[in-house]
């Protein structure tokens, strides 16, 4: 994986443990001039292009894109496995295609605590979090070595990951850039730290309102940034947010979401889970 998709014109020299990322602001765009992309490869080009080749195209205000398909309007389209050629195949979308990097949005940019024996806990934000598996409850977080936390968590086996709310945001922003190699992050953002239930070691961030307590079980070390999978020993949830039956009501928590270099408050609802098939669900075609 590349943190902050690749781009090392975005990184600054100064910040936290090694160099600090845009994670997703600039997208691999390491200059402005348009490059030509020699070749396609594993793509399937349409028979009917004027070229096989893809064509270069000059600029689009200030990104480099690295070639264009256009498709030409002769009623084929494409020739991929699955495609047919007026039914579901298009013939007249143009798409952009730049090199690889990071682009899988939105996410949740969570605040991962940990501390080691004898030290000052620490916090980390994480955009590259995500769920493993349900049964056991698994997790992974991946982090560059560099980063302070990356120490103490491959020491200690153990990290929470702290869900970050609107009210939260700066808090997490901030120990997104500041290391705690030279910042109490706890003391500077005024942040509480409780004990965990499961754990030995890493701390609660109290003011969260959900706590996922995690061991790590496995690292991979697939590139910039090593991988921890964690099971879940446990999820520990603010009292507050449960109603009166105990159903707890984690989307009116405020939830915030990272995209694209920007942090956003979750919006409105659109539907819920299966209602796309649900008794009364509009019948007619699911999209458009
Ligand atoms: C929104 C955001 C998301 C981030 N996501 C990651 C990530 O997934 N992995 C990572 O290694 N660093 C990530 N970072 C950078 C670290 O949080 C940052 O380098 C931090 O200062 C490291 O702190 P530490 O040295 O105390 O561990 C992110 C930063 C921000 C602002």
């Amino acid at each position: 994986m590349s943190a902050g998709s690749g781009s090392r014109s975005a990184r600054t020299k100064t910040g936290a443990g090694g160099g600090q990322e845009d994670y997703g602001a600039k997208d691999g765009r390491k200059s402005t001039r348009p490059k030509v992309v020699k070749e396609d490869r594993g793509r399937t080009v349409g028979r009917n292009l004027k070229s096989a080749r893809p064509k270069a195209v000059k600029e689009d205000r200030g990104r480099t894109v690295r070639h264009v398909h256009k498709r030409e309007k002769t009623g084929e389209g494409p020739v991929s496995a699955g495609l047919q050629p007026g039914k579901n195949a298009g013939s007249d979308h143009k798409k952009a295609v730049w090199k690889a990097g990071n682009m899988l949005y939105p996410l949740p940019a969570v605040m991962v605590s940990c501390a080691r024996p004898g030290e000052r806990p620490d916090i980390v934000t994480v955009a590259w979090a995500g769920t493993v598996c349900t049964d056991p409850a698994m997790v992974s977080i991946s982090l560059r070595p560099s980063r302070y936390s990356y120490g103490i968590i491959d020491e200690t086996g153990e990290f929470v990951i702290n869900l970050v709310t609107e009210e939260l945001i700066r808090a997490c922003d901030f120990c997104g850039v500041k290391s705690g190699r030279d910042t109490d992050k706890f003391l500077e953002t005024g942040l509480t730290a409780l004990p965990a239930v499961r754990l030995s070691f890493a701390p609660l961030i109290a003011q969260s309102p959900v706590n996922i307590e995690c061991r790590v079980v496995q690292k991979l070390t697939p590139g910039s940034h090593h991988i921890f999978l964690a099971r879940v020993e446990a999820v520990d949830i603010d009292e507050d947010r449960l109603d009166e039956n105990g159903k707890f009501e984690l989307n009116k928590a405020g939830l915030a979401a990272y995209s694209h270099g920007e942090y956003f408050a979750l919006g409105r609802k659109l539907g819920s889970f299966g209602f796309s098939v649900k008794k009364g669900a509009k019948t007619d075609r699911v999209f458009g």
